[in-house]
């Protein structure tokens, strides 16, 4: 807790050796009346989550497994901002504080070359039409070897340690992201996500180039050029007609075309 930099979030640390999912605990402390800022860390996840009920590996000690719990006076449609909000936050930290050349993978995954390197997972309850709360999870890969991976990630993941990124004190990093998440949060919460959104195309991956989009069953629902995200978080993407949809996240998986 020395050094960090933030003057609400993760002042109040709930560490836990292992965990099912730092999410899950995260929600559990977040229904009981846990306060704005909370963060969950677990140094090994036996049931971490990924979006669309995927599974996320958290070997011990090999990555961050955080979750923040988040309190924010936003109608639920724009509670997507908080993910992209995270991913600028994540990316730029991960660049300054590990000197890896890091980019945004519509919506929330941060890349090195193509490769997974931190996933973000925002879980949100709300109460007639305002967030009750929000739990933002993030799990970032730092020493991650590739024996500890699944083969059925194993080509598409990495860590900062497979990136050649000299080692990092994953305490350091935690500050690092949450106070970049902090001054994003604000700006978004204070109706400037445009400087937010700015921020996340410029980090961007996905814009300019051809995707496919896939639907929950793995059918491709779409294809044409990613142009724009919008104040909501969703991706614009032209097809081949000329015609432009709305692509909004937790409906498809977006892949290279
Ligand atoms: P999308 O493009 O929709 O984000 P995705 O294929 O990246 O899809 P996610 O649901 O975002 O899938 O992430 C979960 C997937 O990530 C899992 O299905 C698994 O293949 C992979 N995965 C699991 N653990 C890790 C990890 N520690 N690092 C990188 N990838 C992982
Ligand atoms: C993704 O599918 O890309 C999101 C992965 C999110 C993983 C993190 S690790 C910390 C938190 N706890 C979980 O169970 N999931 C998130």
């Amino acid at each position: 807790r020395a050094g960090l930099a933030t003057r609400r979030l993760g002042r109040v640390v709930e560490y836990r050796e292992t965990v099912g999912s730092t999410n899950d605990l995260a929600k559990e402390m977040a229904r009981q009346g846990a306060p704005e800022g909370l963060l969950v860390l677990a140094e090994q996840q036996t049931a971490g989550k990924g979006r669309l009920g995927r599974s996320w590996t958290t070997p011990p000690g090999a990555a961050i497994a955080m979750s923040l719990v988040l309190r924010p006076d936003l109608p639920p449609h724009a509670a997507p901002r908080i993910t992209l909000a995270a991913a600028v936050a994540v990316t730029e930290a991960v660049r300054e504080a590990a000197g890896v050349a890091a980019g945004i993978k519509w919506p929330n995954d941060v890349q090195v070359n193509g490769r997974k390197l931190c996933g973000i997972l925002t879980e949100m309850e709300a109460e007639m039409d305002r967030v009750a709360f929000v739990v933002l999870g993030i799990g970032l890969n730092v020493t991650l070897r590739r024996e500890q991976m699944d083969p059925s990630f194993r080509e598409t993941a990495t860590s900062l340690a497979l990136e050649g990124a000299p080692p990092v004190r994953r305490a350091a990093l935690v500050q690092a992201i949450l106070a970049r998440f902090e001054a994003v949060y604000d700006e978004l919460l204070g109706d400037r996500f445009d400087r937010v959104l700015d921020r996340w195309r410029a980090l961007s991956v996905t814009l300019g180039q051809a995707v496919r989009a896939l639907g929950l069953d793995g059918q491709p629902v779409l294809e044409g050029v990613a142009e724009e995200v919008d104040q909501e978080g969703a991706l614009l993407v032209r097809d081949g007609a000329g015609q432009v949809h709305r692509v909004v996240s937790g409906e498809v998986s977006l892949r290279p075309a």
